[in-house]
């Protein structure tokens, strides 16, 4: 079965409690769980995680580069600056990766608008709140 990896990036451990208004009720768990049962319909094996450290998320990124069939990424802030993480995606390919983010960064503050993950991604699904992993895994599995 093919595995996709599905990281996310900082304070997504803070789920559930952290601005309820932008980002839902619902928790990092009850996503992954979420994931799950949808990688069961896609055929999908998914491995689920999250840090707060930009070096933890290059890191996997490399990993899926080796192990994994496509990533759904959400790095939340370091969507926003980091080149690291620019540079891993842009190191993995062809692995595809599908950027996701609960939010609409667009409808945001004018920070949020820019994406360093996005020139590399296959595409960026956004303002769907957790529907919006469920709709990246359905796109990488059409992919795959
Ligand atoms: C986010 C959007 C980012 O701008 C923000 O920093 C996050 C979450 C989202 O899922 O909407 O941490 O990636």
């Amino acid at each position: 079965m093919k595995t996709v990896f599905v990281l996310n990036g900082p304070n997504l451990n803070m789920l559930g409690k952290r601005e309820p208004s932008i980002y839902g009720v619902q928790t990092l768990d009850d996503i992954a769980c979420d994931c799950r049962k949808a990688g069961v319909e896609l055929g999908l094996e998914i491995d689920f995680r999250q840090s707060n450290h930009e070096g933890d998320l290059v890191t996997w990124i490399q990993e899926a580069g080796e192990k994994a069939a496509g990533v759904v990424l959400n790095a939340g802030a370091y969507t926003h600056t980091s080149i690291a993480i620019h540079d891993a995606v842009r190191a993995v390919a062809p692995v595809p990766v599908v950027e996701v983010h609960l939010s609409n960064i667009h409808a945001r503050e004018p920070f949020r608008h820019a994406s360093r993950v996005a020139p590399h991604a296959i595409g960026m699904i956004c303002g769907f709140g957790p529907l919006g992993y469920r709709l990246a895994l359905q796109a990488l599995a059409a992919r795959l």
